[in-house]
């Protein structure tokens, strides 16, 4: 069996949704330490839903496929749904992955789920920092909520 699908290998050749949007409403920039990969994801808002969504990805081809992938999976969406949108999801979509390159889809679910997160600052959206499943941000917002009431 090949070690990646035809669909891994179409979107790694042909990705869709390739490049940067200057007048984006959200932006997720994340990265892999071990691998020093970096995806980064921009998103247009419209009335709650995904109008429009650009990737670039320095990384390689599964992250690549991946990010394809995935903004093909959340446009035209509810932001909500993007948000649901999981690793796991992505790398079925895409027929499967090699178990050492899953991690390449949770790149793209937490390039997702970061362009989300950057949206709702930008528009003062409130939010539960839980919900980014980031106990980092979770720690930020009560640090700015400290500082506010000081
Ligand atoms: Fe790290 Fe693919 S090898 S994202």
């Amino acid at each position: 069996m090949a070690l990646y699908s035809e669909t891994v290998m179409d979107h790694f050749q042909n990705p869709r949704n390739v490049g940067e949007m200057p007048d984006a409403d959200g932006i997720g920039e994340v990265g892999n330490a071990v691998c020093g990969d970096i995806m980064r994801m921009y998103i247009k808002v419209r009335d709650g839903i995904i109008t429009d969504v650009k990737f670039k990805t320095f990384g390689c081809g599964s992250a690549i496929a991946s990010s394809s992938m995935a903004t093909e999976m959340i446009k035209g969406k509810p932001i909500t749904e993007a948000l649901e949108l999981s690793n796991k999801a992505v790398a079925e979509a895409l027929d499967g992955l090699p178990a050492h390159k899953l991690h390449c889809s949770v790149l793209a679910e937490e390039a997702v789920r970061a362009a989300v997160k950057d949206y709702y600052d930008k528009q003062g959206i409130a939010y539960d920092p839980a919900v980014f499943g980031c106990e980092d941000c979770a720690k930020a917002h009560e640090h700015d909520h400290a500082a506010g009431e000081a």
